[in-house]
Formats: C-alpha cells, sequence, structure tokens
C-alpha cells in the first residue's frame, strides 16, 4: 500500500502513516502564479493499493482539483486500486436541488471522483445520511460521534442536569445516535431557519426541555452563526454551560472569532480539516479522526 497527502492533509496523512507504520509518500505539488496546479507522485504506484487524503475544506475548488489531479496522477500511473479518503466532503451542502434552476453541486463533484479513478472513499459525518447512495464506488462513512462520546463519558457529563442539543431539526437523526451510545441520554432542538438567498438564519424556537448542562451538537461550523445563536438561545432558556461538538471545522469568514466571542464554555471539533494557527481560539479543542481512519484501512 502507498499513501500520499494533498495539500489539505499533510499532518492527518503523517498520523495516518505513523499509525500504520508506513512511510507517507511524496507528492510534488505546484501552484503556478495563474492559480493552476501541477501534481507528481515522488513514488512508483504500478499494482499499488493507493490510498489519498485530501480534505476539501476552504479552499475548497482549489483542494477539490487537487484531489482529482492526484486520483488521476494514481490512475494514469498503474495503480490497482485508490482509495480516496476525504475527510471532510466539500458541497455536502448542496446535495439536492433546493430552488429551480439550482445545479446538484454534490453529485457534481462526486462524479469527477469517480472518474478520476477512486475506487472507492472514506468520508466523515456527511451532511445528509443520503450522500453514500450518490457514489457509485463502496464507501466508508466513518463517525466522529464515538469520539464526542468518549469525551462527555471522560468529563462525567452523562447525569439528568445534561441534555443533547440539535442546532436545527435537520440534526435530530445525527443527535438520536450519539444518545444511543450514552445510554439514551435526554435530547432537544432549536429551530433554525435560513433564508436562501443571503443564508441569513433565524433560530428562535426551542424543542424540548432545556437543562443546566446543555451539550449541542453538529456535523459542521461555517461561518460559526448557527452555533452561536443556538448558544444564545438555549442560554436564554435556562442553560449555564453550553459544550459545543461538531465534526467539521469548515471555519469560514469570521468563525473563530464568532466561536469564542460566544457564550459557549467549550468547542469540541475535529481534523478532519486543518485548522490554520490563526483560526484556532483559547475555546477550542480539537480530536483527531486518524485511529478511526487507520481502523477502515488496515483491515
Ligand atoms: C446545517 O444544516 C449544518 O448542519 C450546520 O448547522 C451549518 O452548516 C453551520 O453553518 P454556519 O456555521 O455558517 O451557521
Amino acid at each position: 500500500m502507498k499513501l500520499f497527502a494533498g495539500s489539505a492533509s499533510l499532518n492527518l496523512g503523517a498520523s495516518l502513516a505513523k499509525i500504520l507504520n508506513m512511510p507517507l509518500s511524496e507528492v510534488e505539488h505546484h501552484v503556478f502564479p495563474d492559480g493552476e496546479q501541477r501534481i507528481q507522485l515522488r513514488e512508483d504506484v504500478v499494482d499499488q493499493d493507493v490510498v489519498i487524503i485530501q480534505s476539501t475544506g476552504i479552499p475548497t475548488d482549489a483542494n477539490y482539483i487537487e484531489l482529482f489531479l492526484l486520483l488521476d496522477a494514481a490512475t494514469r500511473n498503474g495503480a490497482k486500486s485508490v482509495t480516496a479518503v476525504i475527510p471532510y466532503l466539500g458541497y455536502s451542502r448542496q446535495d439536492h436541488i433546493f430552488r429551480t434552476g439550482e445545479a446538484r453541486s454534490l453529485e457534481v463533484m462526486i462524479n469527477a471522483i469517480e472518474v478520476n479513478g477512486a475506487t472507492s472513499m472514506i468520508g466523515f459525518d456527511f451532511h445528509s445520511i443520503k450522500t453514500p447512495e450518490l457514489f457509485t464506488l463502496p464507501v466508508h462513512h466513518l463517525s466522529a460521534l464515538p469520539l464526542f462520546a468518549s469525551v462527555i463519558k471522560q468529563h462525567g457529563w452523562i447525569d439528568n442536569n445534561t441534555v443533547l442539543i440539535s442546532p436545527d431539526m435537520g440534526g435530530l437523526r445525527r443527535l438520536s445516535k450519539l444518545s444511543e451510545m450514552l445510554g439514551g441520554m435526554s435530547m432537544s432542538s432549536v429551530e433554525k431557519n435560513r433564508d436562501l438567498t443571503t443564508g441569513d438564519i433565524d433560530a428562535s424556537l426551542v424543542h424540548g426541555e432545556i437543562k443546566k448542562r446543555c451539550l449541542l451538537v453538529d456535523d459542521m461550523i461555517s461561518s460559526g452563526r448557527t452555533t452561536a445563536q443556538a448558544v444564545e438561545m438555549v442560554k436564554k432558556h435556562g442553560a449555564e454551560e453550553v459544550y459545543v461538538f461538531a465534526t467539521h471545522p469548515v471555519f469560514s469568514e469570521d468563525a473563530a472569532r464568532i466561536l469564542q466571542a460566544s457564550a459557549a464554555e467549550r468547542v469540541f471539533v475535529t481534523d478532519t480539516i486543518a485548522i490554520s494557527e490563526e483560526k484556532q481560539f483559547e475555546k477550542l479543542t480539537i480530536l483527531s479522526v486518524s485511529d478511526a481512519i487507520a481502523g477502515v484501512l488496515s483491515v
């Protein structure tokens, strides 16, 4: 097996190589002044099972192009199989048509992943449970929920004063899986509405009971506004402590400042997306998904 990491997942690739006790093979990645990219795999891949890890957070489009070039390089140079590890699958929120005339953007990305030679893929906490069905290749859908469950257990946050909260109604399925892992912890939800044109959100209603300690769980944090509004909302309804758990730290725009300034006590995310130093903040804790990926690759 040969393991290559794209520029968006160099640290995760290195941790993975360490766990799997194998080298991380070298990639030459050049960006021309006009933004075009050139990829060269610096190892022979003929008849090899190749693993390519590349996340597609910000800059999403450039990271996707790099992934397509890595897949093409592996296929074109004779790899026997090519597993695409895409810890965060960009465009996941555009998985269906919301308004007439729109593109089904996620499907466009998935087609390109398949056309360029991936023979299987590994991903985390897709935005929709239907995402794996959009692929024709085999998909390993991993989750950060077991990591969140173990943090919650370690802190002893399983008691009658604690409730799991979804920042929107769509996240309740995710929440019930986590609740099950924690022996049936109670769940509530904030009702969030988003303006499809401006992206503005309004979180104004709470469904269910709010307890002293709230654990807010989401698949991703992008601008941070959903999180900040939900935290504010549950605090208004009597929560004293709010801990946030989100798999993908997309952290667009001013997210780091918004999250640090929010009323949350702590924000737990994973390393499905690398967070640059300037986007890290005091309340942030980063958990690693490398063991979960290694678990699939070493089978
Ligand atoms: C939405 O359905 C997702 O689960 C997240 O809640 C959302 O994408 C977060 O976006 P933002 O951080 O920009 O509010």
